[in-house]
């Protein structure tokens, strides 16, 4: 099979200098085929967290313990209740969609939630998700939107968390094969694109490293609050599982459905924009250091889905706690991609740290030996850099949203350049349409584009064709924070 590599997004390192040029463009400068959308999850959006059958994922959990400020995805923008009805209520608005389509939007990004579909994690499927998904699948197709779907979004289900420890075990992989099975017999008729694991290498650095994001495993020093944990080796292990999870789900679909359904898989990436506090060779090394682990373990560099074996710099600095691939692995887990998602919101400055080698207790970042600086008041992070999206303060009133719309233009107009420069990116998703349940934030963040007047403005008026500028002057705001952008 010729392997068709792309993609959706890129990194742009440049955006500071597009930012500030103001040249109008239009849609028609992307190329044909060229698609824009939102992006979103399925507990961000969908609500209902408790009925038809869903039972809780790993993110519902820890929610109703209070661990996310109390907040909790059981109502959400409610996704859901605008489409299980469909099929008794045929007039019923389909709210989102019309939405969509009336802005200009062609492709929709969304993920299918394991414990709606499959509630034990195997097994039994539920056909009111089948029906749910159905729907909204349809929904937008016949609108002329393409359905874009993640199979995972950090939301397994509880049950096989408690069961054997969710990733941290190699039994996830075959019931990750099972659900994705499910979900590319059920839906891949109509869904083209599918896209296996969504930032795993934030999963495994928040959630089993530092411990702030669900299930919450850490073990101290490395992570204050968890009750369970090690980061010194868990966050490994659970990547390597990730891996040869996504890996299998991308043979699964060669060998059985590819033939037929004509789709492409891909998996979504974290990616930073890495910078060295300083020009001195030390910080300079540290950010190559960094970007092998942050950013080449997954992608681009010397990494697993291209190369088939870890980036040298993890292996030798991880040592035995980064499990190894068996020759047959390896094998499966090279080339197992049609297209990259390349996530982007952040840009970091790294400064060395490689005292930290000297311990011989170390966890993920130790291992990196480099320090994280999100320096939001330097000029050069002013526009933390969200690729998918750009998360406007709560107290930005709805009519200010003048620095999301130079974001938008800036952020576009990149992506444009990227084009002509020969990069081969075929779609664009800004995170969000509406605003969802934040990872990071809960509901005080604003991604949304109807959450802020203007920028969905802006992106309408482009979207429909009319070159658009970003004449619209403000005073860079100060009031965005890197840490919070969420996926
Ligand atoms: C850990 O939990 C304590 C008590 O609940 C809280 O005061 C503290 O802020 C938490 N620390 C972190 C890093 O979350
Ligand atoms: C974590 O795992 C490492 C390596 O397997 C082990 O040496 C260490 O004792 C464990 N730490 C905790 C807190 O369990
Ligand atoms: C490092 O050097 C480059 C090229 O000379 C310069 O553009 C950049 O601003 C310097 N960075 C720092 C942090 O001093
Ligand atoms: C960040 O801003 C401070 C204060 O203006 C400046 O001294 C420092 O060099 C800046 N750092 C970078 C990397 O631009
Ligand atoms: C396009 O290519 C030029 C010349 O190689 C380079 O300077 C520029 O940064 C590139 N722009 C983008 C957006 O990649």
């Amino acid at each position: 099979m010729m392997l068709r590599v792309y993609y959706l997004l890129i990194v742009l390192l440049n955006l500071a200098a597009a930012i500030f040029c103001a040249d109008k463009y239009s849609r028609e400068d992307f190329p044909s085929g060229f698609v824009f959308g939102p992006g979103t999850s399925a507990y961000q959006v969908e609500g209902a967290a408790s009925e038809d059958g869903r039972s809780p994922s790993i993110w519902d959990t820890v929610s109703y313990e209070g661990k996310m400020d109390g907040a909790t995805g059981d109502a959400s923008v409610d996704e859901y209740h605008n489409h299980i009805f469909v099929v008794m209520i045929m007039y019923l608005q389909q709210e989102d969609v019309k939405l969509m389509a009336e802005t200009g939007l062609d492709a929709y990004r969304f993920s299918i939630s394991w414990p709606r579909l499959i509630p034990n994690g195997r097994g039994l499927l539920n056909p009111k998700a089948v029906l749910y998904y159905n729907n909204l699948i349809n929904e937008r197709i016949s609108h002329g939107i393409e359905a874009h779907v993640a199979l995972y979004h950090y939301d397994h289900p509880q049950l096989i968390e408690y069961e054997y420890g969710g990733w941290l075990s190699r039994k996830i992989v075959k019931n990750f094969i099972a659900y994705a099975d499910v979900c590319l017999r059920k839906f891949g008729d109509r869904v083209l694109h599918w896209t296996t694991l969504n930032e795993p290498n934030v999963f495994l650095l928040y959630s089993y490293d530092v411990g702030m994001l669900p299930p919450y495993r850490c073990s101290s020093p490395f992570g204050l609050n968890c009750s369970q944990g090690n980061s010194t080796s868990k966050p490994y292990l659970v990547f390597h599982h990730l891996l040869l999870a996504h890996a299998s789900a991308v043979r699964l679909y060669r060998k059985k459905y590819q033939g037929k359904q004509l789709g492409f898989n891909g998996i979504n990436l974290f990616v930073y924009g890495t910078f060295p506090l300083t020009n001195s060779t030390e910080d300079v090394l540290a950010t190559q250091r960094a970007t092998e682990f942050l950013v080449g373990f997954t992608v681009i560099h010397p990494n697993p889905v291209v190369f088939g074996d870890y980036p040298e710099t993890v292996k030798k600095n991880a040592g035995l706690r980064l499990p190894a691939f068996t020759i047959q692995e390896s094998k499966q887990v090279k080339g197992s991609f049609d297209y990259l998602g390349v996530n982007h919101y952040v840009s970091i400055q790294f400064k060395d740290n490689s005292a930290s080698l000297n311990s011989e207790h170390r966890d993920y970042r130790a291992d990196m030996a480099a320090e994280m600086i999100f320096d939001v008041d330097n000029s050069t992070f002013e526009y933390p850099i969200h690729a998918l999206g750009m998360q406007a303060a709560q107290e930005t009133s709805s009519f200010e949203d003048t620095s999301r719309v130079k974001y938008m233009h800036g952020y576009v107009e990149s992506v444009l350049d990227a084009i002509r420069n020969g990069s081969n990116v075929r779609g664009y998703f800004t995170w969000s349409l509406l605003d969802a349940f934040e990872l990071m934030g809960r509901y005080e963040t604003c991604f949304g584009l109807y959450c802020v007047a203007l920028s969905a403005h802006w992106y309408s008026q482009f979207l429909r064709g009319k070159p658009v500028g970003s004449d619209v002057f403000i005073q860079l705001g100060k009031h965005f924070s890197p840490l919070s952008a969420s996926s």
